[in-house]
C-alpha cells in the first residue's frame, strides 16, 4: 500500500547526522540553547506547535527519548501521542510504513519514529508527505541523541575543535556511537572510540570527516590519559551483543572509582543511558556531581528535542 512514495527526504526530515553541515549542526545546537531552562526551572515559553498534534511511533522500548520528545512538544505548545508496538496493530502484522501512513491520515503534523530496522525512519519518511524524525533505528543513527551529547559537551568544555572525546563499550551495535561521533567529528573533535575488538573494529574509522579524527583503542587504560570527555555505553543485548563480551567486561572495560582517577581534573562523563550499573559504569562515577554530565544530557535532550520539532515544521 505504499500509494504515496517520495523518493527524497524532505529538509524537514531529521533521519541522520550523516549529510549534516557544520553550519546545520551549529544552529541545531544554537536553537537547543535558546529552549534550556533558566537556572530557577522556568522554561521559556513558545507556541511554535500550537494546534499541531505529534505522533511518538515507538516500535521500540524507550524512556528518556520518547518522554523528553513528548516533553518538548508540550514545552512548544502542541499535542503528542504515543504508539508502542504491544497494544498496537503491528502485533497482528501492520508493517511499519502501513501504521505510519494511518497515523498521518489522521492529521498530525510530525512523525517521530523509533524502530528495530536500521533505515526503518527513513523508510517512513519516504513513504510519508509529514516531516519525520529519526529517535534512534536499529544499529543505523540516533541523530537527536549525537545532538543532545554534543550540546552537552559544549556547555560542559567550550568549543569542541580539537578536543578528545572517548566512546567506550558496544561501539558496534551503537547507532548512540554513530550519530555523536559523525557530530562531534563535524565539530573538529577527536574521538577515541574503545572496546573490545569483537565490539570495536577499525571500519569505525569511516565515521570521520577528516584524516586521523577517529581511532581505535582496546585498552581502556591507555585511553583514558589525555581525553576531555568518556561517554560510557550499555551493552546492547538485544542485539545479540552478549556473545560478544567476556565475563572480565567490567574489569577490562569497565568505568570504575580507580579508572576516573586517570582522567585529567577537567574531564566529564556521558551515558545516554539506559545504564546497567555496576557493569559498564560503577554507582560513585554515575553520581560523581563533579565529573558526571548524565542527567544534564536529559535536560538538554528536552531542549534538543525541541529545536528538532521547530526545525520539522518552521525549517
Ligand atoms: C540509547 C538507544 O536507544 O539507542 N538510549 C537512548 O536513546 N537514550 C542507548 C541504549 O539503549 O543503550
Amino acid at each position: 500500500m505504499l500509494a504515496r512514495v517520495r523518493y527524497l527526504a524532505s529538509v524537514h526530515d531529521f533521519l541522520q547526522i550523516e549529510g549534516l553541515t557544520r553550519v546545520q549542526l551549529e544552529q541545531l545546537l544554537d536553537a537547543t540553547n535558546t529552549n534550556i531552562p533558566h537556572a530557577e526551572g522556568r522554561q521559556p515559553a513558545k507556541s511554535t506547535l500550537d494546534g499541531k498534534v505529534v505522533a511518538n511511533v515507538f516500535f521500540e522500548d524507550s524512556t528518556r527519548t520518547r518522554c523528553s520528545f513528548e516533553t518538548a512538544v508540550h514545552r512548544l505548545g502542541g499535542e503528542v501521542f504515543t504508539v508502542a508496538a504491544a497494544g498496537s496493530s503491528a502485533s497482528k502484522g501492520e508493517s511499519l510504513v502501513d501504521t505510519a501512513l494511518n497515523i498521518e491520515a489522521m492529521g498530525v503534523a510530525v512523525m517521530v519514529v523509533r524502530c528495530a530496522i536500521s533505515g526503518g525512519a527513513a523508510m517512513v519518511a519516504k513513504a510519508l508527505r509529514i516531516p519525520v524524525i529519526n529517535a534512534g533505528d536499529g544499529r543505523h543513527e540516533h541523530p537527536t541523541q549525537g545532538l543532545l551529547d554534543v550540546a552537552t559537551l559544549r556547555e560542559a568544555l567550550g568549543a569542541l575543535d580539537g578536543r578528545c572525546v572517548a566512546i567506550v563499550g558496544d561501539v558496534a551495535n551503537s547507532r548512540v556511537a554513530r550519530s555523536t561521533t559523525k557530530a562531534l567529528c563535524l565539530l573538529g573533535a577527536r574521538v577515541r572510540l574503545v572496546g573490545p575488538p569483537t565490539l570495536v573494529s577499525r571500519t569505525m574509522q569511516a565515521l570521520a570527516t577528516a584524516p586521523g579524527q577517529v581511532e581505535v583503542s582496546h585498552d581502556l587504560d591507555t585511553a583514558l590519559a589525555d581525553v576531555d570527555a568518556v561517554i560510557m555505553l550499555r551493552i546492547q543485548l538485544e542485539r545479540a551483543a552478549g556473545s560478544a563480551i567476556s565475563s572480565d567486561y567490567r574489569i577490562l572495560y569497565g568505568l570504575t572509582q580507580a579508572r576516573i582517577r586517570r582522567l585529567p581534573a577537567h574531564a566529564v562523563i556521558l551515558h545516554p543511558g539506559p545504564m546497567n550499573r555496576g557493569v559498564e559504569i560503577d554507582d560513585s562515577v554515575a553520581d560523581d556531581p563533579g565529573r558526571s554530565r548524565i542527567l544534564r544530557q536529559v535536560t538538554l535532550g528536552v531542549a534538543s528535542r525541541m529545536a528538532v520539532l521547530e526545525r520539522a515544521v518552521v525549517g
